[in-house]
Formats: C-alpha cells, sequence, structure tokens
C-alpha cells in the first residue's frame, strides 16, 4: 500500500501545531522530520526536541527521522530518545556508515540511507540488508518547495534489481501532478512538504494520491 508522509518542514514555524494536525485529521499516518546541520546542507532546520514534542502528542504516528548532517552518528541517541520511529542517515557521509545502521537497528528504530540526486544506487549496495529504507533525493536536500527532478526515478527500480525489498521513499517536489509518474517508478511512499501543507482540501488529495 502507498504510505504518504508529510514533511513538517513546509509547515509554518510559528504554527506547526496547526498545520500538523491538520493533516493528521487528513488521515496522516507518517510524519517526515528534516533535520538539518547548515553544513551538511546549506540550511538549519530543527532538532530533537521537535521530534519529542510531536512523539509526545501523537504517539501512534510514524515519525520518519531524515538526518542531513555531516555526523549523524552525534546525534543518534537523541534521536532514539526523542522518539523517532525510523532514522535515515545519508550515504555520502564520511564515517562508519554501516556502523550507524547497526546501531539504529540496535536501537530498535528502523534504519534508512538516502542517496542524493548525483548518488548512484550501486553506492549502497553493501548496504542493503541493514537497511528498512531508502530515500531517494528528487531534489538537492536543503530547502522545500523545489522542482522534482524526474531523472533521479530509475534509482528505485535499480534498487529493487540489487535485491533491496525495503520502503522506497522519494522525498523532494513531489505533488499530485507527477505522483503517477513516482509511483510508476517504484515508490512505495511519497514525502510530501509543499503540496501536502498547502492543499486546500489535504484530505482529498491524500485519496487521490491513494486511488490512482
Ligand atoms: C528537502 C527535504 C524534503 C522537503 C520536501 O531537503 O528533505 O523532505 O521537505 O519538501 P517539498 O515536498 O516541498 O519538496
Ligand atoms: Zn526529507
Amino acid at each position: 500500500m502507498l504510505e504518504i508522509a508529510p514533511s513538517v518542514l513546509a509547515a509554518h514555524p510559528l504554527y506547526v501545531a496547526r498545520d500538523v494536525s491538520k493533516v493528521i485529521e487528513a488521515g496522516a499516518s507518517i510524519l517526515h522530520l528534516d533535520i538539518m546541520d547548515g553544513h551538511f546542507v546549506p540550511n538549519i532546520s530543527f532538532g530533537p526536541a521537535m521530534v519529542k514534542a510531536l512523539r509526545v502528542e501523537y504517539p501512534n504516528v510514524l515519525l520518519d527521522v531524515h538526518l542531513m548532517l555531516s555526523q549523524p552518528e552525534r546525534y543518534l541517541d537523541d534521536f532514539v530518545a526523542a522518539g523517532a520511529d525510523q532514522i535515515t542517515i545519508h550515504s555520502e557521509i564520511e564515517g562508519d556508515v554501516p556502523g550507524m545502521l547497526k546501531a539504529i537497528r540496535q536501537a530498535g528504530k528502523g534504519a534508512g540511507i538516502s542517496l542524493k540526486p548525483a548518488t548512484p544506487a550501486k553506492k549502497i549496495a553493501p548496504y542493503l540488508d541493514l537497511l528498512d529504507l531508502v530515500l531517494i533525493m528528487s531534489v538537492e536536500p536543503g530547502f522545500g518547495g523545489q522542482i522534482l527532478m524526474p531523472e533521479t526515478l530509475p534509482k528505485l527500480k535499480a534498487l529493487r534489481s540489487l535485491g533491496f525489498e525495503g520502503v522506497l521513499s522519494v522525498d523532494g517536489g513531489v505533488n499530485l501532478a507527477n505522483s503517477h509518474q513516482v509511483k510508476q517508478a517504484g515508490a512505495t511512499r511519497l514525502v510530501m512538504g509543499t503540496a501536502a501543507f498547502t492543499a486546500e482540501d489535504p484530505k482529498a488529495m491524500f485519496e487521490a494520491l491513494s486511488a490512482e
């Protein structure tokens, strides 16, 4: 079944509770949380306190945490303690990537890895057994509201060909108009920031996404 994960980055920073409750009431059961350090990406967003606040408010919502951090190993424990359900690190970082993925799983959380647009699927071939989720960036990470790069989508089928059976998530510029293309490419989860948080009727949009 298709999963839809609204990205909280697109909520109004002063009215996160108002905006998040709107997408939850519309049926979302996953929230995607973009954590940016101003180093791995040029932007800075929010941290474990936001994850924890959402965990307390929404105990049953799956919290899908996307770490755009140069040194995620420094913060894994904090995001585990904050109540993340799935933690995704980037494939382009330096450091012990398999060690971090194992640590995430040992903490009882789902482990994910993300690929920037220029990173090929084969880069993560050695880690596929350690992964519950792969997050394909369909924009350069750092900012919401960008245009989806369709040339990133063939990586989804490439990962299936390599034998990956977990969640295939696409992040960046996904909207109702291009969702068919993203699903055809093999996505099982659509991350949506701008499209989910600016929808006048998010329930109707989520239903339309799932119906196709
Ligand atoms: C970009 C983030 C995305 C972003 C998506 O670095 O990883 O999750 O919030 O936002 P939209 O859907 O607006 O492209
Ligand atoms: Zn993201």
